[in-house]
């Protein structure tokens, strides 16, 4: 596991700082000069000269370091934030991941900082700088052997801020509890398929009842999996070498209440296509198609870590799609756990078959208050909405509308697309009740209202995370690869349940 360290503490002023590596002070630019964010610290010349002369002026993550000569920090780290007038948790989350790149770069491993004044919450000022600081440190190297990044020398490991309340310093605190899950997650999706196996999935959530001991796993096997008549899950399983593993595991906070939230995951740990083969290039990032499993149980470790008062429970249909001999076949119809009957049309449509299957035992068996699905599920979706903002559908106009709350307080980028109910008739079978694909127009739509047929009248949402999972570039402040998307704003959702019991 990547290791997720950090200590945040806090001043009580600026004269009671601890020494550290770097002073962060905060600036906007106004008039295309810097101006300081905070309250005045008294003279440091050299500020006022970089500012006067031009080098620095407060663009949104500019980054100028400057070396004093008698102050607690070898450094004082000026950051620009931008207009004041514009500034967003969403940018400030930009600004400081430029300033740890930064950091990175110098070895840099203690940071003092001031907040800067703003019109922004105190709890999502420091929630979204805290967050920024943590997540940034993250960086897959356990496949990495040439030596070329030392670890934890070049990180961050801790950071105190100036004159916060003991509130804030627990806020503060708690995104290290968030940043685990993102850890998870990332690490889970990042590491090679041959070792992220739908039986090392499985090890991996029966491994968190050691972190909570409110944390159930079941784990059903391939027999179990037969005997439950999970057909579309076993079909999807027919060509791969692996067993298949249907993952339930429940994070019971709330004792007292019977309520539970459902959040369930595409656990495909390799998408070749099946028979309908994808081509080289569709295949090289398919090792993260179990994202939506990822997300999940980095979510419940989370959730335990931060001791939420809700129920959860996270359910996984983990399987590779495979190619060989025993490959299911495309015409061929299939019986899923709900009766339903489904023709294969395109084996490379099987995270709907492993989650219809999920999502029906969900249903029939778990009865959960609401559940929300998360699935690297369409290339259509990236088509709509590009790498950075997920395609959301839901049966339910309340839990759209929590879901869009928390996505805006996390700053994780969702857009609302609709179950187009006469597109359904796309998905008419002459030979079963439904074929599981057809073609490429509303591909994404097509999917969410396969799905649909699955989830009765239970207040669901399916959220289609293959833009936004996984990338080949960093950008704005994910790390290259995993993202760990979604983590963030299923927490906040879940710190909300109450909201969600009356749907
Ligand atoms: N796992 C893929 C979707 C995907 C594409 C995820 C790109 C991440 C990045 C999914 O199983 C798939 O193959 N979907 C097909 C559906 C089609 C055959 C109806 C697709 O999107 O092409
Ligand atoms: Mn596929
Ligand atoms: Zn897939």
């Amino acid at each position: 596991m990547t290791k997720c360290h950090f200590n945040f503490q806090k001043a009580t002023s600026f004269a009671a700082r601890d020494k550290a590596d770097g002073l962060i002070l905060p600036f906007w630019t106004k008039d295309k000069s810097a101006v300081p964010a905070f309250k005045k610290l008294g003279k440091i010349p050299q500020v006022d000269t970089a500012i006067k002369v031009g080098d620095f002026n407060g663009h949104k993550g500019e980054v100028f370091f400057i070396y004093p000569e008698k102050e607690k920090e070898q450094r004082i780290i000026l950051l620009g934030l931008g207009k004041k007038e514009s500034c967003t948790t969403f940018l400030l989350r930009e600004a400081f991941h430029s300033l740890m790149k930064e950091c990175h770069a110098r070895r840099i491993q203690s940071l003092n900082l001031i907040l800067p004044e703003i019109a922004i919450e105190d709890e999502k000022l420091v929630k979204a700088i805290s967050e920024t600081l943590v997540l940034s440190n993250y960086q897959f190297t356990e496949l990495k052997h040439d030596g070329l990044i030392k670890r934890p020398a070049n990180f961050l490991e801790s950071a105190q801020f100036i004159g916060i309340s003991d509130k804030l310093l627990k806020i503060a605190k708690q995104a290290v509890d968030v940043a685990k899950g993102v850890y998870l997650t990332r690490d889970l999706v990042n590491r090679n398929a041959d070792d992220v196996t739908p039986e090392k999935l499985a090890d991996t959530a029966k491994a968190l009842e050691k972190v909570s001991s409110k944390i159930k796993v079941t784990v059903f096997d391939k027999k179990r999996i037969e005997k439950e008549k999970m057909g579309l899950l076993l079909a999807v399983n027919r060509g791969s070498n692996l067993e298949p593993r249907f993952i339930i595991a429940t994070y019971n906070g709330d004792p007292n209440s019977k309520d539970h939230f459902a959040l369930v995951g595409k656990g495909i740990t390799y998408d070749t296509g099946g028979l309908s083969l994808k081509p080289t290039n569709f295949m090289l990032d398919m090792k993260s198609d179990m994202a939506g499993s990822a997300t999940v149980l980095g979510t419940l470790y989370a959730a335990a870590n931060l001791n939420l008062k809700i129920n959860l429970t996270a359910v996984i249909a983990s399987s590779e799609n495979s190619i060989g001999s025993k490959s299911y076949k495309i015409g061929d119809v299939y019986q899923g756990y709900s009766g339903k009957t489904v023709e294969i049309t395109n084996t490379d449509a099987e995270g709907r078959l492993a989650l219809a299957d999920a999502l029906s035992y969900t249903v029939k068996k778990l009865k959960p208050k609401a559940m929300i699905n998360l699935a690297t599920l369409t290339g259509a979706v990236v088509v709509a909405l590009g790498d950075e903002i997920c395609g959301y559908f839901a049966n339910n106009d309340k839990l759209a509308e929590q879901i869009e709350k928390s996505a805006g307080d996390t700053d994780e980028l969702i857009w609302r697309l609709p179950l187009q109910q006469s597109y359904l008739k796309m998905l008419d079978s002459k030979v079963a009740d439904i074929k599981n694909s057809a073609g490429r127009e509303a591909g994404s739509i097509q999917a969410a209202l396969f799905l649909e047929q699955f989830v009765e009248k239970v207040p669901w949402a399916h959220m289609d995370i293959a833009g936004t999972a996984y990338w080949e570039k960093s950008k704005s402040y994910h790390p290259y690869f995993s993202t760990g998307y979604g983590v963030r704003m299923l927490l906040d959702l879940l710190e909300n349940f109450h909201n969600l019991k009356k749907l």
